[in-house]
């Protein structure tokens, strides 16, 4: 059977590098992809005086171009500066890899976005955040367009969960379409509140789910 792929992304996809958690990581995030519902998670360590991560991993969900790539972005991340890292994009990744099929973009975008999520959550745990955006409604809406229900496959947003959002003075309520009894309420609770806490004008998180 002929594979869409060169050797080298087979190569990192049969023997990725940095699979597996960080335990008490700087930074992490798990991140899906809205073109096919996969999901990644990144974790990193950071070292805080020059902020240079030391330490990446990521456990991948996905497709072939997605764990290969995963493999190749945490390499390329380890010694740099968060802000080096940052400015890794996912053509330098494709690159890296010797080329991905066009039609699998995304799940390299995919995984680039987990390792910039990762930062930004090393940031706000670290009151490194430059660009101090308000939190509104909008913007907590784009955090959650990462929680998946594992019963659809849809994130919380495009399923139609999220009910509604109320926001004062730095205290957040959301209020979600499920039962409390729901077998995933406490997950969605915990990843919800691990999105939106961080956030740097946030104070306080409760979820609402229905009696
Ligand atoms: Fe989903 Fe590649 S098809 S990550």
């Amino acid at each position: 059977m002929r594979f869409p792929y060169n050797e080298k992304v087979l190569e990192h996809f049969k023997n990725p590098r940095n699979v597996g958690k960080i335990e008490d990581p700087d930074g992490k995030a798990i991140v899906g992809s809205p073109a096919c519902g996969d999901m990644v998670a990144v974790f990193i360590k950071v070292e805080p005086t020059e902020h240079r991560i030391t330490d990446a991993k990521f456990e991948s969900y996905g497709c072939a171009s997605n764990i290969a790539t995963g493999s190749i972005i945490t390499e390329l991340a380890k010694g740099k500066t968060i802000e080096e890292a940052k400015s890794i994009s996912w053509q330098q990744a494709s690159e890296a890899l010797g080329g991905l099929p066009k039609i699998k973009a995304h799940c390299s975008v995919l995984a680039v976005e987990g390792l910039r999520e990762a930062i930004t959550n090393y940031e706000e745990k670290h009151g490194l955040v430059k660009n101090k955006e308000p939190t509104t409604a909008e913007v907590i809406k784009r955090r959650l367009k990462n929680v998946m229900n594992p019963i659809t496959g849809l994130d919380i947003v495009r399923g139609e969960l999220v009910k509604d959002i109320k926001i004062e003075n730095g205290n957040v309520d959301i209020y979600v379409d499920l039962p409390e009894a729901h077998i995933f309420a406490g997950n969605i609770r915990d990843e919800v509140k691990e999105r939106v806490e961080t956030l740097w004008d946030v104070k306080k998180v409760e979820i609402h789910f229905n009696d």
